[in-house]
């Protein structure tokens, strides 16, 4: 009973750390950015992702949004650019090219095999911590966060 009850705190002292630091190494808007971003924008955000060829319009460079900006990085813009869903700009050819990302993060939500609940009808429209559109919010915080951190210098 003592070598098992000694076992499992060696066992807690060895997971615990790796845990803890999977945990500070985790960095959502450069991991979210590499799933969705990167395919058209390029893995350093320099506009020059593999899709780029399939496109009418390139993908801009995200990595120069302050200096087109004259230096001051558009918080409000960028993240409504990524939602996309209140976009009333409607881009070159009647549709904009840049996916409707706040639809996707919610689908992805929704859809995800361990959610098991519909979030549809819920109140306050999944927005509640947790819920499909919580996970939206997040979502592009962390990525125009990530964003704030690749801009030129
Ligand atoms: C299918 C290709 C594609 C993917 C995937 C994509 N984008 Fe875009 N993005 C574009 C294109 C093309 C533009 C240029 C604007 C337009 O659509 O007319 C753009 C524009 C932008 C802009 C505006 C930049 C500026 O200078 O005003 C931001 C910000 C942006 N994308 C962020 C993202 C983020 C963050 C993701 C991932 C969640 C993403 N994009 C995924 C194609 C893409």
């Amino acid at each position: 009973m003592k070598r098992l009850q000694l076992c499992f705190a060696g066992l807690g002292l060895v997971v615990a750390p790796i845990l803890s630091l999977a945990q500070i190494n985790y960095d959502m808007g450069k991991s979210v950015y590499q799933d969705s971003c990167a395919s058209c924008h390029g893995a350093t955000g320099k506009g020059d992702g593999p899709m780029k060829v399939y496109l009418v319009k390139a993908p801009s460079d995200l990595t120069t949004i302050t200096q087109r900006n004259h230096g001051t990085f558009p918080h409000q813009r960028v993240w409504e650019v990524i939602d996309g869903r209140s976009s009333a700009e409607p881009g070159p050819h009647g549709s904009r090219e840049m996916p409707i990302w706040g639809n996707e993060f919610k689908a992805q939500q929704e859809r995800a095999p361990w959610w098991g609940m519909p979030y549809g009808g819920m109140p306050y429209g999944g927005m509640h911590r947790g819920g499909p559109e919580w996970h939206v919010s997040q979502k592009i915080s962390a990525l125009v966060d990530y964003l704030v951190r690749i801009q030129a210098r």
